[in-house]
């Protein structure tokens, strides 16, 4: 959350930090704003309160002259410290205006730091832990801490100010005697820098610069890293040279786009097929199964005797997913964790327990601190991410990226169906690896699994009635959701889509649990979302499911089913049918899902709301 834009270079900077921020918006909109270098002395701050617009629209009416230079930081907030006002949005500065800092994530020793700047004689002009930052650096910068080692030297006084804060933060910091460099520091949140010609970049995510250049260099924890026109160093807090690990991005401009759609949402839904085919290829070579990293041995493979999953949000429920076939290939018992839960019940671990912590951004702070928990207690944690070299893959064993390419839409749709995809590559590796099942079945079920991109191209072909019906449920004032087997955890994310994007009320159901306490609920007209069963590939399920439709159509819900093609049982029962192609039995929530992706995003549609930005949500939470 929150996204960070730093440049230096030879562009007018003010037109590459706005163009980063807004490919960042999705970390955060509560406000957003820009500090620029003129390169003469002058220091610049620009901020507003809201969306990224907000700041363009005041950028339009202040004099053009002011804002030159080709050096300079911006800043889109999701709010932790301080209400998102004007006040509150970053850049902050300190009290003479020649430093100004954007940051991301939480300085946790905030209010000693502010005590003792006050104690000082220093007035505070905002709520936020940042504003602490930029006035330790000014003092440090001046020497008037006492520290004559920092004195005129920018990177040691940022080098000196991060030593002595805690908690998660990067800190993009500019001093206007500085006017050719941007000092940043980093512990537990994201950075990136991106190398051009006589040109620099910092960012939380290079989708912020990946229009100028597709070279960029992962920076680790606790580092410090300046940017100049020439290039970067990079050091450690303790000031000593620390090597960087250039890559090159594998995706361009054109992906983080919107392609024609009116929100990148519809765009991603449209790109499941893609992006699951391209977390399947590659993974099957000379008959097995193989995972992007793997810093365990086949043996230590071997000796797994327990599986815990740990995600938060969609990517948790992705991980419900993981149990199914994880248990039904290997026989390993696996627990599905949320991450935030998961470290305060002191789960049983030891080195032959596996946890796969699932995260589309690589940095959600609650999976980050599960996986840490997990690695403290001796187990063998194997990352499923969407974002190379983000903090949960390096912090792992092993390694399985889901290449979805950007996800900008803040509700996760493509990222979801590729972790699916994802999950069962390494339910198919720990069962190869414990020998589970013959080399010939584990060919099989990849063989299942690549088929599955032509089977969602074929359901997405096949919305315009989950639209319509979107716009007709629009005015509802809540919608249930029921499934069975796999078809509850597609329940669950159906129930999240439409809470994130419409605000509705939305609840999801074992459709087993009905009779124990929900069927109250129903009323009439009542929307009820059926997830179906295969009427083959689980017949019992599909049986009683179907019992269920009935008990909740007599008490009067508005009954829409999903079901594969054929299932002609289920038609008297649906006030709405939408069919999906018949596949295998755990791969079914790969179709079943995208219906419910798009009813959510219609009604959000309908109801007026931003698809892409729903209200106090961001997609990357680097915060506890
Ligand atoms: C946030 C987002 C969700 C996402 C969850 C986990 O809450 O709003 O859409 O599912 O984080 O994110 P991750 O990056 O770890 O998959």
């Amino acid at each position: 959350m929150c996204g960070i834009v730093g440049y230096v270079g030879h562009r007018p900077a003010l037109d590459v930090v706005v163009g980063g921020l807004r490919r960042l918006e999705y970390r955060g909109y509560d406000s957003a704003g820009v500090a620029l270098l003129d390169g003469q002395g002058g220091l610049s701050v620009e901020r507003k309160a809201g969306p990224l617009a907000n700041l363009e629209a005041k950028l339009a009416q202040v004099d053009a002259g002011r804002l030159t230079g080709t050096a300079g930081m911006g800043h889109t907030r999701w709010a932790t410290h301080g209400a998102p006002t004007d006040r509150n949005a970053h850049p902050h500065r300190s009290t003479a205006g020649d430093v100004a800092v954007v940051h991301n994530g939480i300085i946790e020793n905030h209010l000693p730091l502010r005590a003792e700047l006050e104690a000082a004689g220093i007035e505070l002009t905002s709520d936020t832990d940042t504003e602490t930052a930029a006035h330790l650096v000014a003092l440090a910068y001046a020497g008037a801490d006492g520290g004559a080692a920092t004195k005129g030297d920018l990177v040691a006084s940022v080098r000196a100010v991060a030593g002595r804060l805690e908690g998660a933060f990067t800190l993009l910091v500019t001093h206007a005697a500085e006017p050719d460099m941007i000092v940043a520091a980093r512990r537990s949140s994201p950075l990136v820098l991106g190398l051009g010609e006589g040109e620099t970049f910092l960012a939380s995510d290079v989708a912020a610069f990946i229009e100028f250049t597709r070279d960029a260099v992962e920076l680790g924890q606790d580092q410090v890293v300046t940017i100049t026109r020439e290039g970067y160093t990079v050091t450690d807090f303790a000031g000593e040279p620390v090597g960087a690990a250039p890559f090159r991005v594998t995706w361009d401009l054109a992906a983080a786009e919107k392609g024609g759609h009116d929100y990148f949402m519809l765009k991603e839904i449209e790109e499941q097929p893609t992006a699951i085919a391209d977390t399947l290829r590659g993974h099957f070579i000379d008959h097995k199964i193989v995972l992007d990293e793997q810093r365990l041995s086949d043996q230590e493979l071997r000796d797994i005797d327990k599986v815990f999953v740990v995600a938060c949000g969609t990517a948790y429920h992705s991980g419900l997913l993981a149990k199914y076939a994880i248990e039904h290939w290997t026989r390993l018992p696996v627990e599905v964790d949320l991450a935030s839960e998961f470290r305060y019940r002191d789960p049983v671990l030891d080195r032959s327990t596996l946890v796969v912590a699932i995260s589309q951004s690589g940095e959600t702070a609650d999976t980050l601190e599960a996986l840490r928990h997990a690695k403290d207690q001796k187990a063998r944690v194997l990352a499923i991410c969407n974002t190379n070299g983000a903090q949960i893959p390096r912090e792992s064993d092993a390694v399985l990226y889901t290449h979805a390419g950007p996800e900008i839409g803040v509700a996760a749709t493509k990222t979801f169906t590729s972790q699916i995809a994802a999950n069962y590559l390494v339910g198919l590796a720990l069962a190869q690896a414990r020998g589970t099942k013959y080399p010939d079945e584990v060919a099989r079920e990849f063989r299942e699994l690549e088929a599955m991109p032509a089977a969602v191209a074929a359901t997405l072909q096949n919305l315009d009635a989950a639209r319509a019906l979107g716009r007709e449920l629009a005015g509802s004032k809540a919608v249930l959701f029921l499934g069975r087997h796999v078809g509850y955890p597609v329940a669950l994310e159906g129930a999240l889509k439409l809470k994130e994007l419409a605000y509705m009320h939305a609840e999801a159901f074992a459709a087993g649990e009905l009779k124990h306490g929900p069927i109250a609920l129903i009323e009439e007209g009542l929307p009820v979302i059926v997830v179906m069963p295969s009427p083959k590939g689980r017949a019992v399920l599909h049986a009683k499911l179907l019992s269920n439709i009935q008990e909740i159509q007599a008490r009067g819900a508005h009954t829409v089913v999903i079901a594969e093609e054929g299932d002609e049982t289920v038609r008297p029962f649906a006030e709405h049918l939408f069919e999906v192609p018949a596949v295998p039995t755990l791969l079914q929530p790969l179709v079943s899902t995208i219906p419910l992706q798009v009813i959510a995003a219609e009604i959000a549609r309908a109801r007026g709301f931003d698809v892409d930005k729903p209200r106090n949500l961001a997609k990357s939470v680097t915060v506890e």
